[in-house]
This record gives C-alpha cells, structure tokens and sequence, in this order.
C-alpha cells in the first residue's frame, strides 16, 4: 500500500552516539504529539456532521454553510466564450475560457503574485484597482480588440461604464473568502482569510468593489458572477466528467481549505434572500470548512498550534483551515523544529564547533535562514521529505541546505526533519478525511437505493492535492476508518483533481448567470 510509504518515523535510525539518542526520541515524542487516531477521526465526523446541521439552521455559526445560489451543476454540453478571474492564494489569475460544449475547454491564463503589501492594504480599492489593471493587461496581451475598445473609449467618451456595452465580456470572479452571497453577482465579505487583512473591505460588496474598477479603465468587461473557488472546482469537475448526476463535492487543500457541495433544499432551514430556481431542489452550500470546530470541541491542539495561532492576524478563526493547509503546514513544521533547536540536549541541525550562547548560534543554519523567521518554512519542502524514501536522503538534505540554509546538514538531521514533517502533513490529512468523509455521509448516498454501485464523485483542486506525496492516499486511508463508510464504501468514493477548476466553474457561473439575464431559467443550462 502506498499509504504506507508515509510512515511516521523511519525504522532504522543509525544511532551512533548518545546525542542521536536523545534526538530519536524527541522526535518520536514529538511525532507522537501528531498522532490522530481512527478514535479521533470518527469524533470528528460526528462533530463535524452536528456543526453541518448547525450552519444550515441559523447564521454565525463556526461552519457557515452559506447558501450559493447554485441550484444544479453543468453536463458538459455548456459553451461559450467567458472571462475569469481568481483572488484567494497566493497568486491572483486572470484567464478567459473557451467551454466548447463536448466536456472540453480552452483556457488561457496570465498569473501575477499578489504583492504582500497589498494583502494588508488601507483601503479596497488599492488591492481591487490592481486586480484591475491586471485584467487591462489580460486583455492587452490576449484580446486585443477588447483592449482597444477601452483605449478608444478613453479617448472619446467620458462615461466610464463599460460593461453596459451588450457585447461586454462576461466575467466570473472566483473570490476566495467567506462572503454572504445575496445573489449571483453580489455578496458582502464576512471576513478575510489567509493573512489578507483589509478591514475597510469587510461588509462590502465585492463585485461592486471590482467592477468600480473595471469602469475606471473602459473596460467592456461585466462581472456577471461571483463565485467561491470550491463551487467553482465543483461546477468545472461535473462539467468535465459528468457521471450520474455529477459530482457531489468540490474541494480545496491548498494555500487554504474548504468544500462546497449537494445539500437538499429542505434541509436549509434558515432564511435565504436572494432569488433562485428551486425546480431542482438542490442548492449548492458552502461549507467554509476552515472554520470548523473553532470551538475546539474536537480538534487537536499542541503547542505549536497554540502558537501559530497567536501569530495570525485572526485568532481563534479557521482552526480547522490552521490544521490542514498549505499556508499554515510550514509554520506548524517551523515551530515544532525551533522548539528542538532551543534545547541543548538534542543534536539538531547542531554546530559541534559552536561555543556560543545563543540557540541560534549553535546551530549550523545561516541567520538568514527561513527556519529563524515566522512564516519562514515553505510548505514545498515537506513534499521533498515526503518524496524522499532513500536511505541517504540526498534530495532532502539537498533541500535543507539550498532552501533553508542548512549547512551540511546529517542523516539524522534529515531523518528528524522528515519524521515531523511526515507526522504533520498526515495529521492534515486525516482531518481532510473528516470534513470528506462528514459529508458523504450527510448526503445519504452511501445508503441511497437509487445509488447503489454508483461512484460518489468528488473534485478537488490545490497544491496539496497535486504536489503532496500521498495526500489523497491517506484521506482515503481516513476514509476507510470511518465508521459508515469502510473500505467499502470508500471504493465507491471517487476523489479526482478538477484542474483549473476554479477559472472553468467560474466561466460556467458566469454562462449561468447571462442566462438569467436573458430571463431564462437555470434549468435549461444545468441539470441536477
Ligand atoms: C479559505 C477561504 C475559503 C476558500 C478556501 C480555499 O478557507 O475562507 O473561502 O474556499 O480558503 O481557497
């Protein structure tokens, strides 16, 4: 079984002195301290499943559970020219999707990384007046006659209100965050996310925010749709393998984590505002899993996590998005490993030489080194451990050195280092297994007649997903240890990369909503 490849530590340490003793064991203490076990996994659903009923009930609860207005997911036979964008990572992408109406699509992208300053910008419109501009170049480099409306228009007309041109480029704006969806293309920010910190934001209406300063430029560009990233990944996977009735659930464990998926109508018990077909009786619900359980009725909770939280601009929020995430994975690594470093009596990434003081300096890491710097530890390197199964390490210890500033680092230093690693990337995954597995469960089609022998389909998208060595290798293992599902019914659980799928699900939103425009209903684009 691959699952095993990931074990928490290696088996044959070669212990050659006293020192590597003490470093073994503290390392399989702290590796310990990771542990999630089948007993917690299954408490966790069962947590996970209570605070479900709780989001669809009223508002404010942990998991928001935000109704979408997404009433069915596509077949593959949508087509048409869409424009999309995504802010939620690290990057922020722009990209125009051709959907060709046979499950397959064109897409073109530009990406730029969103400059930290702008995370934590004053106001919104410096971060939404770059976002912008970035589409001004999209379209410069890759649809010229589009840019040079604006550039015409900039020169002639005074009005700057592009979008009310009919042949406008409609634009499904993938948004990241929590956000109280009041209609397709219209929803106020609950609360950032991810280390964004913009207050003057929170409350506002983001496609206004947007398309305020799309009209600064002439675009002819109307944001159309709003969309989180999930439901985008959800709506592009059910368009590009459409299986009985699509896909149940789409995902992210990315930067950040979270799922959108299926719910019945009945059961959103609490009230919904804007308008929405309810032939289907479907609407898809964003679950905004991040912030499951920031109670902590069930969630584990080392020390490491204590402080790692302290150190985000929102306390006490995401705890769940904390635990899993590519964002928040390297930090947890980063702490654990510089609590070791403090305490002399474990030879780790040590200067024998050193004569020194101070912790720092006796260690043979150069002071520059991202080990020494809060949010220093890129999550990438716990991929190189993971993927690393030799005996000598090479690429890890290569890693260690180039990426951290390790100098020379050992085999035990390498080994230890692998070790925690391993312990914290398999604990998010295994929580990952909880939020999954809840809501299989919660849909019923496990136990549903009607879907007897049908796969249960489930997109997802992320760099963990894509570059972490079995990731979805240990969910599945999660998986299978949940009572109500097992290794049988985790056969039938079919968990598959949605590539591009936030860009593809927007442009599809995006279809749905010019649909609506034209007072057609949702159900002639989509079916449930
Ligand atoms: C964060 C955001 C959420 C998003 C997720 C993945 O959890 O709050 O909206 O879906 O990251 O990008």
């Amino acid at each position: 079984e691959p699952v095993c490849e990931n074990q928490p530590f290696p088996t044959s340490l070669p212990v050659s002195w006293p020192l590597n003793m003490a470093l073994a064991e503290e390392t399989k203490a702290v590796v310990a301290k990771f542990d999630y076990t089948d007993e917690n996994l299954n408490a966790g659903v069962k947590e996970f499943i209570r605070q479900m009923g709780e989001g669809l009930e009223q508002d404010g609860t942990s998991l928001s559970q935000i109704p979408t207005y997404v009433t069915a997911v596509p077949n593959g036979t949508e087509k048409g020219m869409y424009m999309a964008v995504d802010l939620g990572g690290t990057n922020f992408r722009v990209c125009s999707i051709l959907l060709n109406g046979d499950t397959t699509f064109n897409l073109t992208y530009s990406k730029v990384a969103i400059p930290k300053e702008l995370m934590v910008a004053k106001t919104a419109g410096e971060l939404f007046a770059f976002l912008a501009k970035q589409i001004e170049e999209f379209l410069k480099t890759h649809h010229q006659e589009h840019f040079y409306k604006a550039v015409r228009r900039r020169q002639t007309f005074s009005a700057p209100e592009g979008y009310r041109d009919e042949n406008a480029l409609q634009l499904g704006f993938t948004f990241s965050f929590p956000v109280n969806q009041i209609g397709i293309n219209k929803g106020n920010l609950i609360r950032w996310t991810k280390g964004f910190d913009i207050p003057d934001a929170v409350g506002k209406d983001v496609c206004a925010l947007l398309q305020v300063e799309i009209d600064k430029l002439h675009l002819p560009v109307k944001v159309s749709a709003l969309v989180n990233d999930t439901v985008g990944t959800l709506m592009a996977r059910s368009y590009t393998s459409p299986g009985k009735t699509g896909a149940i659930l789409g995902a992210i464990f990315g930067t950040g984590t979270n799922g959108a998926y299926i719910e019945k109508l009945a059961n959103v018990k609490k009230p919904m505002t804007g308008e929405f077909d309810k032939t289907t009786g479907l609407m898809v619900i964003n679950t905004e899993w991040g912030s499951f359980d920031n109670q902590l009725n069930v969630l584990p909770n080392t020390t490491w996590d204590i402080q790692l939280d302290k150190n985000t601009p929102n306390p006490g929020i995401q705890m769940f998005e904390k635990r899993v995430s590519g964002m928040f994975l390297g930090e947890i690594v980063r702490l654990t490993i510089v609590d070791m470093l403090k305490n002399d009596d474990i030879h780790l990434f040590k200067d024998i030489n050193s004569s020194h003081n101070d912790w720092k300096s006796t260690t043979n890491i150069a002071p520059q080194s991202g080990i020494f710097q809060p949010w220093g530890l890129d999550s990438a390197i716990m991929s190189v451990a993971a993927a690393d199964n030799t005996p000598e390490l090479g690429t890890l210890r290569q890693s260690l050195e180039s990426d951290l500033h390790v100098y020379s680092p050992s085999l035990e230093d390498a080994q230890a280092f692998k070790a925690i690693a391993g312990a914290i990337g398999r604990r998010a995954a295994r929580l990952s297994a909880v939020a999954v597995g809840a809501i299989v469960l919660q849909t019923g089609k496990l136990t549903d007649p009607e879907w007897a022998g049908e796969a249960i389909d489930i997109g997802v998208d992320g760099s963990l997903v894509e570059h972490y060595p079995y990731f979805r290798d240990m969910m599945y293992e999660g998986l299978r240890a949940i009572e109500g599902i097992g290794e049988e019914g985790a056969k039938r659980i079919r968990i598959g990369i949605a590539k591009d799928g936030s860009g593809v699900g927007a442009a599809l939103i995006a279809l749905v909503a010019a649909g609506m425009e034209k007072n057609q209903s949702v159900a002639d684009h989509l079916h449930d």
